[in-house]
């Protein structure tokens, strides 16, 4: 070994005692021709110093090392002098003194500060993720996924659940993204798909038995980037025999509260039992199916109140089948006309036609964007049911259902970045359930599972399948996080004759569907019970936990936002002799 100790665990018991330590050199600072150095290991930060008129030679062995250097020191734990001690270390009321030193690796000046916490080019830390790792808030990051998953494994396996590895070189296990395919040389012109999830193979082992699955499982799904996923992420997947939603809902809703009690325990719960919603409810409240519930202003519908208030917007908007609704943004009463521009600028950017307000300023005067149309009664009935008082602003978007709560949705998000309403340390989980079952596709005019192929419709739901399909609810429940979607789940399908309808409903061609999912219509008639399961993401999760605005912060090596992996440059182009292998031709489109 290198070292008898790591830099962080020296304290006042070492005193007097010879330690010899291995690390990098964080910071060398120089006061009065003594060397000081900040010497850094994964455990932490100890301070070295070298005397001239002790170890002549150590000092002017240390007097070359640079930041970054890799570097073996033997020396005393002393006590520092007197007010010189540090209170931001674990370490900080020692230092070692040096009698050698040993010089393992220099190092060049890092393109990064690896010593100081400061905004660098993310494409320049992604190239030297290396380095980029080396700082105390990656560490800590790397730190706190593993205590998440190590959580994970401990309290399912304590409760009965085998961990099992499921292939990744698969076929299509689609969950709304498309498949990154892999070629066969064995068998020219076919591929396997990498999964998009293990969702087949955790059902197939409940047809095995196993009754308790799970599986810290990556899954790789080719889709649009944004800052909460990636092409290849990681889901604690996880599976149940003979349970209902309430069980599955159950257990994730406990794993988690003492999660996050345990990992993270300066974080506070928003509330306990979390709060549940119905798909309904949450778009009627929230506009988006995943809210932020740390803060209100929510939606409110004040269409039938206006509908024949003389307001020719409204009122023809609610005559061809649209709504009126609005939010009530608390304290922005006062607002100049430039700033509500600005708001309505913000609407328009996702395609609203206008912002209608009326502000009650602080003085209890009102202003309004459609006065001429306001009587003092429909004023006071406005405010009644938007709860306003003054210093409140009241604004509305009207057009039709979906765009409305959609819009008003955005605009919610936006108050609440301009009123900074969210609490960094508050963790505000709930459950969205009762979605409706399939959902309609213009595009391709016909039913997409709202969820995925093999969510079983609630029981009573079954019968609007033939009639009404997009009127039946699914048995899916999504779990939400501080306005992300962190975890998906459902009861599924484990009767060969309901899948083979659900995939006739959303229009898979028979054939189609045998090719594809024939093993899992075989399986489902040798004794299958009945199942379900979630699967929260491991990445947004430790993402939100850790404070961090995107999933790469927590991942070690990430993609970058265009799919692309600058450190080792992949995807990069394939030698002829390997395409050639694998049967492949480029066919050059640029
Ligand atoms: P779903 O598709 O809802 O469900 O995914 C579950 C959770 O995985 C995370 N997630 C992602 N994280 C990062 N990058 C991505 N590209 C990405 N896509 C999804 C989210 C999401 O909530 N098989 C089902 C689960 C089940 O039914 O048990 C499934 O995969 O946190
Ligand atoms: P206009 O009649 O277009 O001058 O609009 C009068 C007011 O109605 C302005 O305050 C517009 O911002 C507002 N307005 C117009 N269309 C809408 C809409 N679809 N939703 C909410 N307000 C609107």
């Amino acid at each position: 070994m290198y070292k008898t100790h790591t830099c962080g665990e020296i304290n006042e018991d070492h005193l007097g005692q010879t330690v010899v330590l291995a690390g990098w050199v964080n910071r060398r600072r120089d006061h009065g021709g003594v060397t000081f150095i900040d010497l850094r290991d994964r455990f932490g930060i100890v301070q070295i110093v070298a005397n001239p008129e002790i170890c002549p030679d150590v000092h002017k062995a240390l007097s070359v090392v640079r930041s970054e250097w890799v570097i073996q020191v033997e020396g005393i734990v002393q006590k520092r002098p007197e007010g010189m001690a540090n209170p931001h270390l674990s370490t900080g009321k020692i230092e070692v003194s040096v009698k050698h030193v040993n010089i393992l690796n220099p190092s060049k000046t890092p393109p990064i500060y690896i010593n100081k916490e400061e905004d660098a080019d993310e494409n320049i830390r992604l190239k030297y993720r290396y380095l980029d790792l080396r700082r105390e808030r990656m560490r800590k990051n790397l730190i706190l996924r593993h205590n998440v998953v190590k959580f994970i494994r401990d309290y399912l396996d304590e409760r009965g659940f085998l961990e099992i590895e499921t292939p990744i070189l698969f076929k299509t296990t689609p969950e709304g993204a498309r498949d990154y395919l892999v070629p066969s040389r064995v068998h020219p012109g076919e591929f396997y798909a990498l999964p998009q999830s293990p969702q087949q193979l955790k059902q197939l082992l409940m047809v095995a038995g196993i009754e308790r699955y799970f599986q810290i499982a990556r899954c790789f799904r080719d889709e649009d980037q944004r800052g909460d996923r990636q092409p290849e992420f990681t889901q604690l997947d996880l599976e149940m025999s003979f349970v209902e939603r309430e069980d599955i809902i159950q257990l994730a809703e406990d794993l988690f509260t003492q999660l996050v009690n345990k990992i993270v325990p300066e974080k506070k719960l928003f509330a306990s039992p979390w709060p549940r919603f119905t798909y309904t409810e949450v778009m009627n409240r929230f506009g988006k199916d995943n809210p932020d519930i740390r803060f209100g202003l929510e939606l409110v519908d004040i269409s039938e109140l206006v509908e024949k208030c003389g307001f020719k917007v409204f009122e023809n908007i609610i005559a061809d089948g649209g709504n009126v609704r609005g939010i009530n943004a608390k304290g922005l009463g006062n607002y100049s006309r430039k700033q509500i521009e600005e708001l309505t600028e913000y609407a328009r950017e996702f395609g609203a036609k206008g912002l209608a307000y009326l502000a009650i300023t602080t003085d209890g005067k009102e202003k309004s964007s459609f006065a001429k149309f306001l009587t003092p009664e429909l004023v006071e009935k406005i405010k009644t049911r938007m709860n306003a008082c003054p210093g409140d602003m009241l604004l509305f978007i009207a057009g039709e259902k979906d765009f409305v709560l959609e819009s008003l949705g955005r605009l919610r998000e936006h108050l609440g970045s301009i009123l900074k309403l969210r609490n960094k340390d508050t963790l505000a989980f709930c459950w969205v359930v009762d979605f409706p079952f399939v959902t309609w596709n213009k595009d391709e005019n016909r039913w997409d599972p709202s969820h995925h192929l093999f969510t079983s419709p609630m029981p009573e739901d079954i019968p609007l399948l033939d009639i009404d399909p997009g009127k039946a609810r699914g048995q899916q429940y999504d779990l939400v996080l501080n306005g992300h979607e962190v975890g998906g789940g459902s009861i599924r399908i484990h009767d060969r004759h309901l899948q083979e309808k659900v995939f006739e409903l959303i229009g898979l061609d028979m054939g189609v569907a045998r090719e594809r999912f024939g093993h899992m219509l075989e399986a489902f008639e040798y004794g299958t019970p009945p199942h379900g399961g979630i699967a929260p993401g491991i990445d947004r999760i430790c993402m939100i936990l850790a404070g961090e605005p995107n999933i790469r912060e927590v991942i070690a090596f990430p993609k970058n936002q265009s799919a692309r992996d600058v450190m080792v440059n992949a995807p990069s182009p394939a030698e002829p002799a390997q395409l050639e292998e694998l049967h492949i031709k480029i066919i050059d489109n640029k």
